[in-house]
Formats: C-alpha cells, structure tokens, sequence
C-alpha cells in the first residue's frame, strides 16, 4: 500500500472507537482528513449524535462540507475523544506534530480531553527525533529577535513561508522550523522552548496520547501505550 492508502487505512479504522453522543475533538492534516470523511459517513449510517470540535479552520470546514456538528473549544465542557494525526513517534510514545502549522489549536484540544488517539502511516515511527523539523509558534512582534536567540542556542530556526509570505496559523501568528538534527532529550527541549518568551506554543507533544494507530501493510496496528 502507498502512503495515502495507509493513511485511509487508519483514518478509517480510527472511528471504530466513537460512541454515540461522544464530543470529540478532529485532528488536522491529510490522515485526519481521511477520519473525518469516515466519521461523516458513520454519523449517517447508524444516525449517530456526535459534536466535533475541530482542531483548525480546514478542519471545520471540512467536517461541516459533511453536515457534521462542530463547536468550539470554549463551546464544551469536555472532549471525551480526540483523533488526530502526527509528523513522527517516538520509540516512548512522544510526538512531534504541527507540520500543518495547527499545532497550537490541536495541543489545546488534546490537553482537554479525556482520551487521545494518533493515526499514522508506518513511515512516522521513528526510534528517536532529528530528521523532522520542530515547529513553533511565534508572536509576529520580535520575532526576529527570537529568531537570532534560537540561532545562537544552535537550534537552525527556519521561518515557514508560502512563496514569499509568511504561514500565518488560525491564530495570526507565524511558525518557525527548528532543524535540530540530534534530539536525545525532547522533555529538556521542550522546556527550554516553554521558556523563550515570544514562543506561543511548540510542536512536541509530550506523554499525551493513549492509542496509536500505525498503518502497516498487514492492515492497523493498535498500540495501547497509556
Ligand atoms: C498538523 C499536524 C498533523 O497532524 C501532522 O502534520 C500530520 O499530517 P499528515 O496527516 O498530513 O501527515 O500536526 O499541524
């Protein structure tokens, strides 16, 4: 199988796990995509009553195109389930994410619900971090004083930009790419990145997902890590 049928694969298999009258949160990115087409689909078939709340602009959009339900984040007073994918997993079940500049939005939902669940295709596992870039998101203002402080700490920032401009996030911030190539402490790097002012929100997602999702040739493979 290819990478977007792997992709299809567990986006599918993802919404074996919503019940009816579930609030769950919708992941962002091209295999969250795939789980929100089969949630449409199951709502319809067994005439389910689900709320979504939806993790990015593009995902509202989408899942609305289907006549799901979706509310905001300060809309609900819980998510019981939230499906989402990922840029890579560790061997210990970290996670970087935010390769769709969405990374703020899916970290708020994900901390607020009860369970998380991670689609990937099998190219996303990975022993340990370095080859995929870190985002972060970064307040515009001074941005490229922040820029040179995470130059100095020999981090290799990288503004993501679209042509010429500037990614803005559905927050009106910009993203910045960290290329580190030897990541052997991600809980260090991520509290350094919690403490440079200007920094909104970065990309490793930390002891936060209770299920994966790996597509593999031999069909999904369900890792229950937590
Ligand atoms: C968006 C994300 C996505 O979940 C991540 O980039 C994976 O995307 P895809 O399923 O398209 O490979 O974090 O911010």
């Amino acid at each position: 199988m290819n990478q977007d049928e792997l992709k299809q694969l567990v986006g599918t298999a993802a919404v074996d796990f919503v019940k009816d009258g579930m609030v769950l949160g919708l992941g962002t990115g091209s295999t969250a995509k795939y789980m929100v087409d089969a949630l449409g689909k199951k709502i319809k078939e067994e005439h389910l009553n689900i709320v979504g709340v939806p993790t990015s602009e593009r995902t509202k959009k989408h899942a609305n195109s289907l006549g799901i339900t979706t509310k905001s984040m300060d809309d609900v007073d819980h998510i019981d389930l939230t499906i989402d994918g990922a840029d890579q997993i560790d061997k210990n079940f970290q996670g970087i994410k935010g390769g769709g500049a969405s990374h703020l939005r899916e970290k708020i939902v994900a901390i607020n619900s009860t369970k998380n669940i991670w689609i990937v295709d099998k190219s996303k596992m990975v022993d340990k971090f370095g080859s995929f870039p870190i985002p972060i998101e970064v307040i515009p203002y001074g941005s490229r004083q922040l820029f040179k402080r995470l130059k100095e700490k020999g981090y290799h920032p990288k503004f993501r930009m679209d042509e010429k401009k500037h990614v803005i996030t559905d927050s009106s911030n910009w993203v910045i790419d960290l290329d580190i190539h030897e990541i052997d402490n991600p809980r260090q790097l991520a509290t350094d990145l919690e403490h440079m002012t200007g920094i909104v929100e970065h990309g490793l997602f930390l002891d936060i997902v209770n299920t994966v999702i790996v597509g593999r040739d031999s069909g999904p493979q369900i890792i229950q890590v937590r």
